[in-house]
């Protein structure tokens, strides 16, 4: 008689199990529906969606049932909120509980100014006090996971990593995810790992590791190097989404890129409607095609057009190209 093999999960998220270690990271204007359930299908361990503004879901914003859509399979699913406020923090989060989200995130890494400005995102690493404040009344009142995503502190001079940390536990947090740079820093220099592993070290819930992982080697030095529950990919996923299935871009075979490429363009085409959705797709488009080193004009013609069907047979040459350039 067959048995029936379960597997083991890797962690937990509070009582939620997690099978796998390698996670999309939320990125607005990115990590939408179509984009995550292609990384979901290659690995990814958990959908973030998009962050969003507190604001905008109490308000009811006409964008918002998009934002929080998703596909069953995606699951966990966890939606990131950003908000200076505790109170209405809180009413946003129950507002969103009828979406039935597994887990409510909190953006705290934020770097942009739009976000900083209202004392939300990053900003909030100045005020630890708040941060507690806002985890102590989201916990209370919400039956699903609360996690964090913060950054290492505001600039060189505040590195309250380890303060963040600890007070986003000590208020009931199940999860923290580090972006290893400043808010000042924004997206220049290097991601530092080091201190995450000082979080890791010093907190008992799941820590999530993040920035500047954009191969395979990288996956496994921020293991070794911080002893992390997981990693989370950003950037990165968009030339090489395969890393979430430990495969460097190197490996991926042209047809594969091809194949994916339709499939997303088809999702992006179904989900938005085919004239916003061959625009947003045009920057995934960009990035995954990349590594080939197209000329320029070449690739301006494939990324101004706007038929679908038109774009599905610029694509078909450049792959008979790439094969044809690959054979010799
Ligand atoms: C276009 C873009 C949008 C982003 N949007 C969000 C967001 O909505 N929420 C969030 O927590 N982080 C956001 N981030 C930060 C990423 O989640 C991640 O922390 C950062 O890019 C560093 O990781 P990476 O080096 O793997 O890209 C965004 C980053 C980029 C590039």
């Amino acid at each position: 008689m067959a048995s029936t093999i379960n597997p083991v999960p890797d962690f937990y998220i509070r009582e939620i199990p997690i099978f796998g270690r390698i996670i999309l990271a939320p990125m607005d204007g990115v990590s939408d529906l179509p984009f995550r359930s292609l990384a979901r299908r290659l690995g990814s361990a958990i959908s973030y969606t998009e962050f969003i503004n507190a604001i905008d879901i109490v308000n009811g914003h006409p964008d918002l049932a998009r934002r929080v859509q998703y596909a069953e399979f995606e699951r966990p699913i966890a939606f990131q909120i950003f908000d200076d406020d505790p109170v209405r923090i809180v009413d946003a989060a129950q507002m969103l509980l009828a979406y039935q989200p597994d887990i409510i995130d909190v953006n705290l890494g934020c770097s942009a100014k739009c976000v900083t400005n209202r004392g939300a995102g990053a900003a909030l690493l100045r005020d630890p006090r708040k941060i507690g404040e806002i985890f102590s009344n989201l916990t209370r009142s919400l039956p699903v996971p609360v996690t964090g995503k913060i950054r290492l502190g505001w600039d060189d001079t505040s590195l309250n990593y380890l303060e963040v940390a600890r007070t986003i536990q000590d208020n009931g947090g199940s999860l923290v995810s580090v972006h290893g740079r400043t808010r000042v820093q924004g997206y220049t220099g290097s991601a530092r790992w080091e201190p995450i592993r000082e979080i890791k070290q010093a907190l008992i819930i799941p820590v999530v590791a993040n920035g500047d992982i954009s191969a395979v080697s990288d996956i496994d030095n921020v293991f070794q190097l911080t002893g992390c529950d997981a990693v989370m990919i950003g950037r990165a996923a968009l030339e090489n989404p395969w890393l979430f299935s430990r495969l460097d871009r190197a490996e991926v075979r042209a047809d594969t890129v091809q194949e994916l490429m339709v499939e997303h363009l088809q999702a992006s085409l179904a989900y938005y409607g085919d004239d916003r959705g061959i625009v947003l797709f045009r920057k995934y488009a960009k990035r995954l095609l990349q590594p080939y080193e197209l000329p320029t004009e070449q690739m301006k013609n494939l990324l101004t057009l706007i038929d679908p069907n038109e774009f599905m047979n610029g694509l078909n040459l450049i792959f008979q190209q790439v094969r044809l350039a690959q054979q010799n």
